[in-house]
């Protein structure tokens, strides 16, 4: 009987222990404040390029914090429109499309009242 109710005590004290792991190793994160030059550029960089970045690209710039704040709503419109559409970026599909989790990024960015 004893050992029985070790055996029981013992399943149910792995099972909290392991639930405490997962909890700590989730990916769901507390919200962190996004940045500019961390968050931002790199998607820009990786899908914009070059034509928003001046010199090459003399397309509406987003290569400084000042352009990409102000254009932002823009940048996210453009994003999220269907790929086929006519004004959806980036252009013709010439970069890789930003994917849903990138556009959060943008959207989150956006909501945080954009940090440099
Ligand atoms: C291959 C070149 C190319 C790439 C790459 C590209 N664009 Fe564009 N972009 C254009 C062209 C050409 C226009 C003008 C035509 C139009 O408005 O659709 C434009 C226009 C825009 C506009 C409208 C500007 C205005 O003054 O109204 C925004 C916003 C924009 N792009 C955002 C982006 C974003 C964000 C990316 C990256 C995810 C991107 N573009 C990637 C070529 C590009």
């Amino acid at each position: 009987m004893r050992k029985i109710l070790f055996l029981v005590i013992g399943i149910f004290l792995v099972v909290v222990l392991q639930n405490c792991k997962s909890a700590k190793t989730s990916k769901y994160e507390a919200p962190t404040t996004l940045s500019y030059n961390k968050d931002i550029v790199p998607i820009l960089q990786t899908s914009c390029t070059p034509c928003h970045f001046p010199p090459d690209g003399r397309k509406e710039p987003l290569n400084s914090y000042e352009t990409v704040k102000n254009n932002i709503s823009a940048v996210i419109e453009r994003v999220k429109l269907p790929k086929d559409d006519i004004k959806f970026m980036p252009f013709k599909s010439k970069r890789p499309a930003l994917n849903d989790s990138l556009i959060v990024v943008l959207e989150t960015w956006q909501k945080q009242n954009m940090p440099e």
